[in-house]
């Protein structure tokens, strides 16, 4: 099964079995320490908020103007931050480390 490695807001690492073909967060969704995702996947709610380990980053599709905007609004933004719910995983993205975002 791929792996999606998961630090929790707790500090906590989870590696859990992700499914390939869904968006990151409706894997991260399905989890007690994961995303709320309120808006579904419609880029609107940055509930979805994670931060890529750096080695990753590059490998993920690139931004879409949309989520650009909604993520530099938030006073938790860094370089690394991305929205869950834009990112579909891929086998290529087995291995994938990734921190959930405070909540804003
Ligand atoms: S789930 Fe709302 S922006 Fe990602």
């Amino acid at each position: 099964m791929p792996l999606l490695r998961v630090v929790d807001r707790d500090g906590i690492e989870h590696e859990i079995d992700a499914k390939t073909g869904l968006k990151i967060m409706e894997n991260l969704r399905e989890l007690d320490y994961g995303v709320a995702a309120i808006c579904g996947g419609m880029c609107s709610c940055a509930t979805c908020h994670v931060y890529v380990e750096d080695e990753w980053l590059e490998r993920l599709p690139p931004m879409m103007s949309d989520e650009r905007e909604l993520l530099t609004e938030l006073s938790h933004y860094e370089k690394n931050s991305r929205l869950s719910c834009q990112v579909e995983f891929t086998p290529e993205l087995s291995g994938l480390r990734l921190r959930i975002a405070p909540d804003e």
